[in-house]
């Protein structure tokens, strides 16, 4: 899919703005605070539902508007489809519709834009906590699965009510007999979901190994659990109703479910070494951007459509080596949107569309 139009209204510091995309890459120049990611922003969002570095949706609306919207025109298989995002600041709700239909659930919006998104606090999950690679996998899974979405849910309010539970027990409020029922649902939930990550990972190295790599850069990645060591459905089961019996005075005394897919990791190697331990700054980086292509990669294999790849300043601290690396890697999507402060940085690239951002306009180059 690609998106041929996209309209902005009181959206940050865009008014209202209408822009018509290509395929290939569409690069937004313009100066600091000019309004480049939030072009991005108002994509991610209308595709996500959520933005990608506000907690508020509050925070994206104009300042002094009531409410925002994004609207986009998009090709999918071959047909033309609308989607339109409308968020109201007073009653903080949001309207969705697809081809002028409401839609009720996001969860029914998901992967119909697919995106991928490198934005630069994206090295976190290269250096930063086990809770952003999490994420990383997670939103990747739940844009091609709403199996995966739905699962990762559940799973997510069985523990925390788990854990609340443990904390009665420990307050001698509530009796241990209560945790049966959601032992039983977690372990099931839990092993679904390890079981998919793990399956994911192994495509994505696939991916990473044949079409994202360089002599120079070469990412893999493995799944990182202290307490599963085999990644069969039967043994994590058998691993967690273990861990209940064994470990559940620890648990009690902590307050909080010591197993499963929400205390796992992954570990990052760049050219065959941990990337968090010895990778450069710029080595980190460039992992980072190969790990959202690959992204992009399985989701295009999942789903038999190409996600839109979001670039917010990829190209900055990166040698002219790796960013004609990574420009030809870009040559595998259909459709890439990529905001630079200098357009010169994008030299290696060949742009379809450029264009100029200035105080929340827009113009075409
Ligand atoms: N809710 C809002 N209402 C109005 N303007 C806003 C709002 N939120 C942010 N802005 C403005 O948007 C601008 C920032 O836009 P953006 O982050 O897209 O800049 P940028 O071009 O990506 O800059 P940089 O090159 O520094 O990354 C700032 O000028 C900021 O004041
Ligand atoms: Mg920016």
């Amino acid at each position: 899919m690609y998106i041929k139009k996209i309209e902005l209204s009181n959206l940050r510091n865009y008014s209202s703005i209408e822009l018509d995309l290509v395929k290939g890459i569409n690069v937004f120049h313009g100066e600091n605070g000019s309004g480049k990611t939030n072009i991005i922003e108002g994509v991610y969002w209308l595709s996500i539902g959520k933005s990608f570095r506000a907690s508020d949706d509050k925070e994206i609306v104009k300042e002094g508007c009531d409410s925002c919207r994004v609207y986009s025109e998009a090709e999918v298989n071959g047909l033309d489809k609308m989607f339109s995002l409308e968020y109201s600041a007073d009653v903080r709700k949001k309207v969705i519709r697809i081809n002028n239909s409401r839609i009720k659930k996001m969860a029914d919006v998901i992967g119909e834009i697919p995106v991928v998104l490198f934005s630069p606090e994206d090295i976190q999950i290269v250096k930063g906590e086990p809770v952003l690679r999490r994420k990383y996998i997670d939103q990747m899974l739940c844009q091609v699965s709403r199996e995966y979405f739905e699962t990762l849910s559940k799973y997510l309010k069985e523990v925390s009510h788990r854990n609340y539970l443990l904390k009665g027990i420990k307050e001698k409020k509530v009796s241990v007999s209560n945790l049966g029922v959601w032992n039983e649902q977690i372990k099931i939930n839990g092993a679904f979901l390890i079981m998919k990550r793990f399956e994911a990972m192994q495509e994505l190295n696939s991916l990473l190994a044949s079409k994202l790599t360089s002599e120079k850069n070469d990412v893999s990645i493995n799944y990182l659990s202290k307490n599963f060591m085999s990644m069969k459905f039967d043994d994590v089961i058998y691993e967690y109703e273990n861990h209940f019996k064994t470990k559940i005075d620890e648990e009690i005394v902590r307050g909080t479910t010591l197993i499963g897919p929400h205390r796992d990791d992954i570990e990052i190697f760049y050219n065959g070494k941990n990337a968090k331990a010895f990778a450069s700054e710029g080595q980190q980086r460039v992992s980072a951007i190969l790990l959202k292509l690959a992204e992009g990669l399985f989701i295009r294999e999942r789903k038999n459509s190409y996600p839109v790849v979001l670039l917010d300043d990829f190209s900055s601290e990166l040698d002219n080596p790796n960013r004609g690396f990574i420009g030809r890697t870009l040559q595998q999507f259909k459709q890439i949107i990529i905001t630079t402060t200098y357009p010169e940085n994008l030299k290696e690239l060949t742009p379809a569309r450029m264009f100029h951002v200035e105080h929340g306009k827009v113009s075409l180059v």
